[in-house]
């Protein structure tokens, strides 16, 4: 459920309107933001021709998870960091792609924010034309030196203290999702005027919705009380209709669809990866707080995501978020509360 925009108000000016209402507003954070759009812009572009151009294909390298790197991804990261390194506004940046810190160079100011950003979410879906995404979290810095280069400790902050987080996805049309802790609202890119316009303002998620998404080709790594909550969304003797299994691979395509239709997302810790596959400062968290903000809940499982506390950049954690009802069933099950059949 959301607020249908009629005005045309593009993203820029719904910022600085918003950053206007703060007397102590620099303006800084707008003007970050404006060169963040320019990266997004750039990306959603490139994807657009992806097809076309000779840019599909795997490198020879990895990431710093293991993972092959697509050429795409390398351009989308490459694009945020130009984008983002000469601006004044940030004292370091951090990526999914890239192993250490992104030192600003030398010859830049350096301002009082840090970037971290998934620059292609659902990296395994580009070859095959379904939707992918550019996940983005900023935090204000907090070491003392604030004319100096950003530290770990700048960055190894709880997700509760994001100043902005949001993403674009590259789906059959190009949209922003975006807030600053003040409501969620979502901007769609007319790509002939080269603007993002805002469609859905104070964007409010479903409180339930029978809908899950998963991997569910890793049940057997599971735990029994998580196969037990897998098996009960299936099975109508429970009374409730069976679930829809929705899972696109993308995480934040699947956090698209939830924060409209409700619904639960899930990536659960394993016996192989106890906590899970997402990471938490690139994913997790800006998801996490798009979806408390729209009025739904995120999880570990047992503790608020946002309120980790990370130990390392590129960590990863388990995450049940969507509805509010949804993902508090998951938890008692999670928990070993089971419902008991209403013909038993
Ligand atoms: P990325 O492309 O940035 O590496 O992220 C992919 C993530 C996430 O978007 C998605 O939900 C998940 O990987 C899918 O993992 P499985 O293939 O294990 O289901
Ligand atoms: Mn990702
Ligand atoms: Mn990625």
């Amino acid at each position: 459920m959301a607020f249908r925009v009629n005005k045309l108000v593009t993203i820029e000016r719904h910022i600085s309107e918003q950053q206007e209402l703060h007397s102590s507003a620099t303006g800084s954070f707008s003007r970050m933001m404006r060169d963040l759009l320019l990266a997004l812009r750039i990306i959603s572009r490139e994807v657009r021709r992806a097809g076309f151009n000779d840019i599909l294909g795997v490198t020879e390298s990895q990431n710093v998870h293991g993972e092959q790197v697509k050429k795409l991804d390398e351009f989308a990261n490459e694009t945020i960091i130009r984008a983002m390194d000469h601006g004044g506004h940030l004292c370091a940046m951090a990526s999914e792609e890239s192993e250490g810190l992104i030192e600003i160079p030398e010859e830049y100011e350096r301002g009082n924010y840090v970037l971290l950003f998934d620059p292609l979410d659902g990296s395994s879906n580009i070859d095959v034309n379904v939707t992918i995404g550019t996940i983005f979290s900023i935090f204000r810095r907090v070491t003392p030196d604030r004319v100096g280069n950003g530290h770990e400790d700048d960055f190894l902050q709880p997700g509760n203290r994001q100043v902005a987080a949001g993403y674009a996805l590259y789906g059959s049309s190009t949209c922003l999702v975006y807030t600053t802790g003040q409501g969620v609202n979502m901007f769609t890119y007319d790509p002939t005027v080269g603007e993002f316009f805002l469609t859905q303002e104070n964007l409010q998620m479903p409180d339930r919705h029978n809908s899950y998404s998963i991997n569910e080709g890793n049940y057997h790594k599971w735990n029994d009380e998580l196969r037990r909550y897998i098996d009960f969304v299936k099975d109508p003797s429970y009374g409730h209709a069976s679930y829809s299994l929705r899972y696109i691979g993308t995480a934040v395509a699947d956090i698209h669809r939830i924060l409209q239709h409700g619904g639960i997302f899930m990536y659960p810790g394993d016996k192989k990866n106890p906590n899970g596959k997402l990471r938490l400062m690139y994913e997790i968290n800006p998801l996490a707080l798009l979806i408390e903000q729209a009025g739904g809940r995120a999880t570990d499982g047992k503790n608020r995501v946002l309120d980790l506390n990370p130990e390392d950049i590129h960590q990863t954690a388990p995450v049940f978020m969507g509805s509010k009802a949804n993902v508090l069933e998951a938890e008692a099950f999670v928990r070993g509360e089971f419902p008991s059949r209403p013909d038993n």
